[in-house]
């Protein structure tokens, strides 16, 4: 028993949305020095819960102590007054000011006096172990370094109870890495850190407790180092689901895309991808893997007819052996041939969903080749909704609910549904999986599995060099815009893709 007063004490908490209950007498408890994941499916209530500890929302009923004191939290402030910071997934911050002057917006005092304020960030930072420049404007930094701003801001105003919502989903392996040795900093300054993640291995790696949620109510509360993923997964549904990742044979594969020395420079001018060739396979999943930035957007835009190329072709290859050349088609036309583009973009709600539109209305965004589905068809904007919902477990209250009311992770399979429903017949995917829990991670595999069956050619980018290994036929490797080189998912392994993705050729067998 740790009989020590905790720094948060959460008791009985219920908040409902409408008819939508989305914590149900939830009671949680963190101490200073300890970092704490709060773990659920998508839409088990976690954001939720965390924005009444942040003052976003209040609970319908039940308690909130701070430090043994019974407290009430009716906005932000009043939780930064507590001593409570919350980092959220949608970062709020002003484009064409500094790193410095975001961090001081709403400070009066500090407006005076900018020199001083930017002394205190860079004392924060290397408190920390932050790598930021103060001066920094923010249009110029990678996601990365926008949520290095947003936590460094909720610090200057002293936060000491600091909540992460996802933080990690839209970071490579190297950031976070670095944002687990600050946390751990934080740790050792006798902060309290409650972080939301999806990922398993982090859960492990970073906290020493989890808390777990399932449709809005506490199920549990682990120490890391006595559970594990399976456990923790099964708590999690609440029956045992198989953590491996099937990987049909190739079906019949043929050379469905074929893309030829292809250059593609930025706006800037910089070379995005450089000579690149290589052929996509009908009935096989390809796998893309590579360093953010190493020209896997590009790629998948360069054959959707998004991305101007300097040189090279990409050629589109009909079952029956005709050719034609993609090069200078409208995305539209490449779209009618089959070519289907799902991006999960670092803001889910930036680009591809409308946040206001209701599912069905977001369907009709997309024009859907008649009678092909996967799902069945039921032919209008609002079957194709329907099927989505039904097979990818979206929760939603209705169709009729707009998009961004659901919860981070359902408003992704929407958009990843949505493609696959327009029965494509190649599929470019990247980043899929991205705020997805670990059910629907898993469900979305088996989607991509379902697709190469069909004989789609699957193009799909990762971040998780893991489960790449485990679903592609093939994996390409790019590096800085190069090929780095192809190889066989089934004979590969970790260390030689992750040295491709680094050195090009990475000494690799082929
Ligand atoms: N403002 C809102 N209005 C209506 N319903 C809401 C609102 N916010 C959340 N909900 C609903 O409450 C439930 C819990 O959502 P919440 O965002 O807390 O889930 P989550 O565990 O954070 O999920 P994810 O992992 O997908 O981010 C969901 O069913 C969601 O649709
Ligand atoms: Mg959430």
């Amino acid at each position: 028993m740790d009989n020590r007063i905790p720094a948060v004490q959460m008791r009985g908490i219920t908040k409902t949305f409408g008819k939508v209950v989305a914590n149900h007498d939830v009671s949680i408890d963190i101490q200073r020095g300890e970092i704490l994941s709060l773990l659920g499916e998508n839409g088990s209530g976690k954001t939720t819960l965390m924005n009444m500890l942040s003052g976003i929302y209040c609970p319908d009923s039940g308690q909130i102590e701070v430090d043994g004191k019974e407290v009430s939290i009716r906005s932000p402030k009043d939780a930064l007054g507590l001593g409570i910071g919350m980092i959220h997934q949608h970062y709020k911050l002003v484009d064409v000011m500094t790193a410095t002057e975001n961090i001081v917006l709403g400070l009066k005092e500090e407006k005076y006096d900018l020199k001083a304020a930017s002394g205190r960030v860079r004392d924060i930072c290397s408190r920390y172990g932050f790598d930021l420049n103060p001066d920094q404007k923010v249009y110029d930094m990678t996601v990365s370094q926008k949520q290095t701003v947003e936590i460094v801001k909720v610090l200057y105003r002293k936060a000491d109870i600091l909540i992460l919502d996802e933080p990690t989903a839209v970071l490579t392996p190297q950031e976070t890495e670095k944002l687990f040795d600050v946390l751990r900093n934080m740790k050792k300054d006798n902060k309290a850190v409650i972080i939301i993640t999806h990922k398993l291995n982090e859960v492990l790696e970073i906290s020493d407790r989890v808390d777990i949620l399932r449709a809005g109510e506490f199920i549990g509360s682990l120490k890391t180092s006595e559970t594990n993923a399976q456990e923790m997964t099964d708590m999690m549904v609440g029956h045992s689901v198989a953590l491996n990742i099937d990987r049909p044979d190739p079906v019949d594969p043929k050379p469905r895309i074929r893309i030829s020395n292809l250059t593609v420079r930025s706006e800037e001018g910089l070379v995005k991808l450089d000579n690149v060739s290589f052929t996509a396979n009908s009935g096989e999943i390809l796998g893309i893997a590579g360093i953010s930035n190493s020209g896997q957007k590009e790629l998948l835009e360069a054959i959707s007819g998004l991305q101007p190329i300097e040189t090279g072709d990409i050629a589109y290859i009909y079952p029956d052996g005709r050719e034609v050349s993609l090069i200078g088609k409208d995305p539209l036309d490449i779209q009618r041939l089959g070519v289907s583009l799902s991006f999960v973009p670092e803001d889910r709600l930036g680009m591809g969903l409308v946040g206001n539109m209701d599912m069905t209305d977001n369907m009709m965004l997309r024009s859907f080749r008649k009678g092909r589905g996967v799902f069945v068809d039921r032919g209008t904007p609002k079957g194709v909704a329907m099927d989505v919902k039904d097979n990818l477990e979206v929760v939603t209250p209705g169709l009729s609910t707009p998009v961004r009311r659901l919860s981070g992770g359902n408003v992704q399979k929407v958009l990843v549904g949505r493609e696959i429903a327009s029965a494509p017949s190649v599929l470019l995917t990247a980043y899929a999986v991205r705020g997805l829990d670990i059910n629907s991670s898993y469900a979305i595999y088996d989607l991509m599995n379902q697709q190469k069956q069909r004989g789609v050619a699957v193009v799909y980018v990762g971040e998780d060099l893991d489960v790449l290994l485990e679903l592609a036929d093939r994996i390409l490797v790019l590096c800085g815009g190069k090929v780095s080189g192809i190889v066989d998912g089934r004979k590969t392994n970790k260390y030689e893709v992750g040295s491709m993705m680094t050195t090009l050729g990475g000494g690799a067998a082929t």
